[in-house]
């Protein structure tokens, strides 16, 4: 489940409007009314933005890695309510810091949104930022981030509204930044940013500096526990007996260590049918067959990891209520011991939260599972490519493409040797955020150089 997005990919290599849906996890209601209702009043959303692919590279840009640069604490930059998907959130999330960052101005924290609705605003359920990650491990970790009570004279606002439209290119939206960097702009204590989101706005960074951030966003301990009781299921599952999930008395009572837990393999399956007519869609327009996978091939391609040990467990992140669909556990090669959540017992766990906390709980047990298998067009399973890129890197491999690595991600869209799932690691010296925000099918094993390590 891409607990995932529903919305408007605004112009995209000059093609029409479509719509890069996602499809929320458990929401059947709210995907059957963002179809019939929300979509049309969403063309309104886009036609701007990404009509220019044509990045500058800002390499001057990016952060110092290293400490020892300050932001003011007493200037603030406050920014447009944060919406859709959660990875689409987080996106939005990160380029509004470094906005704030160029700005050298603390980001008031944002409002996340719970629910996928965002047009119909009492029903897009503001959520905190700091109720879904930690606010001070955020700043301890990236900094630069502020509360509102912070604030002391709050009469001092200028608003900043962020140009669209097709005459509105990268290159003036960074002049549009530099100026309010400047005075007379500069002596406000709020610039306040009007229009659309950010993950809409223009894109001025290199795929290192957003990673930097998403390191620094940590649930809140009541849903990372959450995401352990739901690993620990998945860990728990028997050798033997296929369809047996030992609970920890079992284990204990077994003596626990009889059974080292099997390794276990999240697959991020997009196969909604609303996600099967966008991909479609972007198919032709891309001219490729490599985005839409049906469930037959995944089962078939994940089947063919070299390498794999089996017996292993396959964890499907799938939109279940959505789908309705057992089928999506039969037809799996020997050794591959498919669940869902419902199987998995686990569903009590979802069914207790929003989409976006079912979706952030999703996010880790994919991040943390032995082998992650995705969609390269899909946000969510490209953020999760990322951050185990990440992972990989700070364990100090430069190459992601031996075969006995922890922690490998791969695409199920897109072919490899003996019909396998092609690996997948983000290319970490990417001058923008492009790939990882609306997909693509050049993807690698080998990412990093060493010089840029
Ligand atoms: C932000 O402003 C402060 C005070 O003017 C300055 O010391 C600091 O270097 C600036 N930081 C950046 C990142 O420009
Ligand atoms: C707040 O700003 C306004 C306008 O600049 C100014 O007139 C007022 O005195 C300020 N109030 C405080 C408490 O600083
Ligand atoms: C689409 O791709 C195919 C095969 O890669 C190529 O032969 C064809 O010319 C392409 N069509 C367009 C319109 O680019
Ligand atoms: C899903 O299937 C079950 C039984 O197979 C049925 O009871 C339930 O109503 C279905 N749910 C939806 C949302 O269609
Ligand atoms: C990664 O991105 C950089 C910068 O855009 C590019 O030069 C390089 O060829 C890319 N590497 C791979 C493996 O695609």
């Amino acid at each position: 489940m891409e607990l995932c997005f529903n919305f408007k990919l605004p112009k995209f290599l000059g093609g029409s409007l479509n719509s890069v849906s996602g499809k929320c996890l458990l929401l059947l209601v709210i995907a059957l009314i963002l179809r019939a209702v929300l979509l049309p009043t969403l063309s309104g959303v886009g036609g701007i933005g990404w009509n220019n692919f044509a990045y500058v590279h800002h390499r001057a840009l990016s952060l110092p890695t290293s400490s020892g640069f300050e932001i003011r604490r007493e200037k603030f930059l406050e920014v447009p309510q944060i919406v859709w998907g959660l990875n689409n959130q987080k996106i939005a999330f990160a380029r509004a810091c470094l906005t704030a960052r160029m700005l050298n101005r603390t980001l008031l924290m944002p409002s996340l949104s719970a629910s996928l609705f965002y047009k119909e605003v009492d029903l897009l359920q503001p959520i905190s930022f700091d109720k879904v990650f930690q606010f001070e491990k955020f700043n301890t970790l990236c900094g630069g981030l502020g509360r509102y009570s912070d604030l002391l004279n709050q009469t001092q606002v200028l608003e900043m509204q962020k140009g669209s439209g097709r005459k509105w290119t990268v290159e003036r939206d960074l002049d549009q930044i530099r100026d309010y960097g400047r005075d007379p702009f500069d002596q406000h204590e709020v610039i306040r940013i009007v229009g659309k989101n950010p993950f809409l706005w223009h894109d001025h960074w290199p795929v290192k500096d957003y990673a930097k951030i998403f390191e620094c966003l940590v649930l809140v301990d009541e849903f990372a526990k959450e995401a352990d009781r739901v690993i620990s299921k998945i860990r728990g599952v028997k050798r033997e007996g296929t369809d047996k999930v030992e609970s920890l008395e079992d284990r204990i009572s077994s003596g626990g260590s009889s059974n080292q837990p099997l390794p276990y393999v999240a697959v991020h399956m997009r196969i909604e049918i609303d996600w099967m007519i966008h991909c479609k869609k972007l198919e032709q327009r891309l001219n490729t067959t490599q985005i839409c996978s049906s469930k037959k091939e995944i089962m078939e391609r994940v089947g063919n990891i070299v390498g794999l040990k089996t017996p292993a467990v396959v964890y499907l992140a799938v939109a279940d209520k959505l789908l309705n669909d057992s089928s999506i556990l039969q037809g799996w090669n020997e050794g591959f011991l498919p669940f869902e959540k419902k199987k998995l017992g686990v569903d009590g766990i979802y069914s207790k939260y929003p989409y976006l906390i079912q979706s952030a709980i999703d996010y880790e047990v994919c991040l943390r599972a032995d082998v992650f298998v995705g969609n390269s067009f899909s946000t969510f399973s490209s953020l999760i490519a990322l951050e185990r890129t990440q992972k990989m890197i700070r364990m100090g491999h430069n190459s992601m493409c031996g075969t006995n690595l922890r922690w490998p991600s791969y695409a199920y869209n897109i072919a490899a040797e003996s019909n396998g799932p092609m690996k997948w690691a983000t290319n970490m010296s990417d001058s923008s955020l492009k790939a990882v925000s609306y997909g693509t099918d050049h993807i690698s094993c080998s990412p990093y150089t060493s010089s840029d390590a």
